[in-house]
């Protein structure tokens, strides 16, 4: 609970500590000293009444400013934590994050994008976030961080200094629909030179998506289109929930389906439809349109994140598969 994985974790951990250590330390002061009036001035005690009491000008004061005092110092030692979560250092490393229905996804300066976010140990990490759709919360409780991204709004961030090598789950802490309890991430904090090297290997990815999209370009579609598509499905991860081989996972399977007739779910009524383009492109821009019979709506929608060049390789190699 009091966990100091990174270099905001006091500014979580003391405020807490404070604002509990005083409630306990008055919760079992108040209880004891009403414990003692009730036996020290007991009706047997004192069988009569002596005298009335009409207020009493120093205690009230002096309960009236003791609370407030205290009520300030909550505030202020708060206030100090959330002065440090607001002021990232000039240095830290900037990582864009996009949020939508239902995922993250992670941009480095040099235009790298990953689903999970992988950090070098002990440097200082910005996220700047960013909603395509609905609020969200970007939310890795090991680094007791947290930031909402609104639709709209921008300067949102957060930032850390991890100072120990591992993996941390990241979550989404706002309601945003049906899939939010699956929107989940991972931190990987990784040594600098574990870091450099995963950073290499992206980027070479990223070059091969480049280079089999210029080449696509060039042959004005055919065959580097499909190889186009193919980069694609491996890099934005398609390929978690749709097999290239006809077997079935969360999603069905882009093998042979193309030109075939399969049965969707629209508006809550089935129908038949066949796989041809506009239905490949209407499913990835609005997975929710039609559902395959036999599956759940869990597909983000890819607007913003494919271009129409993009999808049409998709096609293209969904096509091939044959
Ligand atoms: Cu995104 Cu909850």
């Amino acid at each position: 609970m009091l966990s100091r994985l990174s270099s905001t974790s006091d500014a979580v951990n003391g405020p807490m500590l404070f604002i509990a250590g005083t409630s306990i330390f008055l919760l079992i002061a108040i209880t004891l000293v009403m414990i003692y009036f009730t036996i020290r001035y007991h009706r047997r005690r004192n069988p009569v009444v002596t005298e009335e009491i009409h207020g009493h000008k120093v205690l009230e004061i002096v309960w009236t400013v003791i609370p407030t005092l205290i009520a300030f110092g909550f505030f202020w030692y708060g206030w100090v934590g959330y002065e440090l979560m607001k002021s990232p250092p000039k240095d830290a490393m900037q990582v864009n994050v996009t949020a939508r229905q239902w995922s993250w996804m992670h941009e480095y300066a040099n235009g790298v994008q990953s689903g999970e976010l992988y950090v070098p140990v002990n440097e200082p990490v910005q996220l700047n976030l960013k909603s395509m759709d609905v609020i969200h919360s970007y939310y890795i409780p090991a680094f007791k961080v947290k930031q909402d991204a609104v639709p709209g709004v921008k300067n949102l961030f957060l930032w850390f200094q991890a100072n120990q090598v591992g993996d941390y789950d990241v979550f989404c802490a706002e309601y945003c629909g049906l899939n939010h309890s699956a929107m989940l991430s991972k931190v990987h904090v990784m040594t600098r030179e574990d870091f450099d090297s995963w950073m290499k290997t992206e980027n070479e990815k990223a070059q091969e998506l480049a280079k089999a999209a210029a080449a696509a370009e060039k042959g004005g579609g055919g065959a580097g289109m499909v190889s186009l598509g193919e980069s694609l499905v491996k890099s934005k991860g398609c390929t978690a929930c749709h097999s290239i081989d006809g077997s079935v996972l969360i999603g069905p399977s882009y093998k042979g389906i193309y030109g075939h007739s399969t049965t969707v779910m629209t508006n809550g009524k089935e129908r038949q439809v066949t796989v041809d383009d506009e239905y490949i492109r209407r499913s990835i821009l609005q997975p929710k349109a039609d559902i395959v019979k036999g599956f759940q709506p869990l597909m983000p929608s890819q607007e913003g994140v494919l271009d129409d060049k993009q999808i049409d390789a998709l096609i293209a190699y969904i096509k091939s598969l044959k």
